[in-house]
């Protein structure tokens, strides 16, 4: 399982500095220069072994799924070589909409229950070459409608529109939704939490999910202090772009 590092500042941190949204200056550049690196390996990845549809999971909740899985498909789309579509399969906890001020609703939910179609789903977003399907409202059982002929049908048609589709999913271990998407998806990109998650649970979620269908490991929140190699060496750097864009 090799895949950068992602390292971010603090878990407390208001969610919009995390994301970079164009014209989001406030964003921590060591922390948004690790997505370019995580977009490049991603995508040589995804070129390399022809996967299109790919899911970001975590053990548990609260270890930066949303995050980076945005952060990713913003930094794909930014390139402009990639029509990228993020869809918010986390359909309990629905975070996408409000993290990229996209309206909710109808969204994935609705879809799936059968009262929107697939045009009323799909919104553009402010980053051009990415769209975006949100959860829609919150459905107590969605493991089965993940599962099913309904959203294996939906992807097979969606396939053809975009170069990406990233799906931001529930955690693994509470619920089951997440191990329905194993025979929709190519494959999983794993947030580990560092200092949060226990080892042992991601071992337990690796396991569930089958270590072959995964395809590298984000480590989240290893702050940047702890790391003196990477502070030795980025820290002058950055610190140097970082008063150059203050001056001018
Ligand atoms: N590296 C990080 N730096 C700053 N804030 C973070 C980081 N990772 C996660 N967060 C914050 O922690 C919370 C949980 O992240 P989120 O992406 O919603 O997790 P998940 O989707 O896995 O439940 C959010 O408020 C998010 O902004
Ligand atoms: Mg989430």
């Amino acid at each position: 399982m090799g895949w950068p590092f992602l390292q971010g500042k603090n878990h407390n941190e208001d969610q919009v500095r995390a994301i970079a949204l164009p014209g989001n200056e406030d964003g921590d550049p060591r922390f948004l220069e690790q997505f370019r690196a995580l977009r490049a390996k991603f995508e040589y990845k995804a070129e390399t072994l022809k996967l299109k549809v790919v899911a970001m999971t975590s053990a548990i909740a609260g270890e930066g799924k949303t995050i980076s899985c945005a952060n990713l498909a913003i930094n794909l789309a930014s390139s402009g070589r990639k029509k990228v579509l993020l869809i918010d399969v986390d359909l309990r906890k629905s975070d996408l909409a409000g993290a990229l001020h996209i309206s909710p609703l109808p969204g994935l939910s609705e879809y799936l229950i059968g009262s929107a179609a697939v045009e009323g789903i799909v919104r553009n977003s402010v980053v051009p070459g990415m769209q975006v399907i949100p959860g829609g409202a919150k459905i107590t059982a969605p493991a089965d409608l993940l599962a099913g002929e309904r959203f294996r049908g939906f992807l097979a048609a969606i396939r053809s529109r975009f170069d990406i589709v990233l799906l931001d999913t529930p955690p693994i271990l509470p619920v089951a939704d997440t191990l329905g998407l194993r025979n929709q998806v190519d494959g999983f990109i794993f947030v580990f939490r560092a200092g949060f998650t226990p080892y042992t649970m991601l071992k337990q979620a690796v396991e569930e999910i089958g270590e072959t269908n995964i395809l590298g490991v984000v480590l989240n929140g290893v702050e940047p202090q702890s790391c003196k190699y990477y502070e030795r060496y980025y820290g002058k750097y950055y610190r140097e772009i970082r008063k150059g864009k203050e001056t001018t």
